[in-house]
């Protein structure tokens, strides 16, 4: 698989048909809560790796911009789930350049914004919602896996829930204040996001945020509060190579 086919995955096809045994690629899931450093150690990883990369965040972000911008009530259910597939979401999931497309238009920039932010949570509390979006993930990991190149997926409920049978689950953390400080970095352009507000609203965001975060078991536990974003990669890709000895699938 070569790397352009490989940003391209809505049009990738798997290895079935073909005599030779498929390759199998790795899948890598990344969860932890906001602003503990997930986009950037999942995208590093994919990187030094030759993975896919996913970003399933943006994917509840995506519709909650979508939903916002057509003045669709997010705090109620119902119309939520109402309209739930009338947008078209085109996730890439080249690391380089993880575009998410909203019925064609690039919406990478105003899915980041402290509306949306703020919102997000109640939307991808809905199990309709959930439901829905688990089965695309899937569908794009299931993918990645069977064209043999992998894909590093990053969330909340990876590791349980959308891949469990990923043989690399990372649960990175760090402290509020760290997370907040990133936070407020992300948002220079809002002059409104100071490290205080960002601090309480990251605080509300984990909250309505717990129920979907489902931490699997066997995931290892990356505390990345005083760790240089090289290290934390560093280990994450130690992590898969330990995995790899005697395994079926392919970096
Ligand atoms: O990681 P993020 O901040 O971009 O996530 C946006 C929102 O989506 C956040 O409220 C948590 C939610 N989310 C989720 O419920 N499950 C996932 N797998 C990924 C994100």
């Amino acid at each position: 698989m070569t790397k352009s086919a490989a940003s391209t995955q809505e049009t990738v096809v798997g290895d079935a048909g073909r005599s030779a045994p498929p390759r199998q690629g790795l899948v890598i899931a990344v969860d932890g809560p906001a602003g503990s450093g997930k986009s950037s150690t999942a995208r590093g990883v994919a990187r030094a790796l030759g993975l896919r990369y996913l970003d399933t965040g943006a994917m509840y972000r995506a519709l909650t911009w979508w939903l916002l911008v057509h003045d669709i009530d997010t705090a109620r259910d119902a119309a939520v789930v109402e309209q739930l597939r009338r947008p078209v979401l085109e996730v890439g999931t080249d690391p380089d350049s993880p575009i998410i497309r909203v019925d064609g238009a690039d919406v990478s920039g105003p899915i980041r914004t402290r509306e949306v932010s703020n919102a997000v949570s109640a939307v991808a509390s809905i199990p309709q919602v959930r439901e829905y979006l688990i089965a695309q993930q899937r569908d794009i990991i299931g993918r990645a896996v069977g064209a043999g190149d992998g894909i590093v997926a990053e969330g909340r409920d990876i590791g349980s829930v959308v891949a469990p049978d990923a043989p690399v689950k990372v649960f990175l953390t760090a402290t509020e204040e760290v997370r907040a400080q990133r936070r407020t970095a992300d948002l220079t352009a809002d002059p409104a996001a100071t490290p205080a507000i960002t601090l309480r609203e990251q605080a509300r965001r984990d909250r309505r945020d717990a129920p979907q975060m489902a931490r699997a078991a066997d995931a290892v536990e990356i505390n990345a509060t005083s760790l240089r974003l090289d290290e934390v990669i560093g280990e994450i890709v130690g992590l898969a190579r330990e995995r790899r000895t005697g395994s079926a699938w392919t970096t």
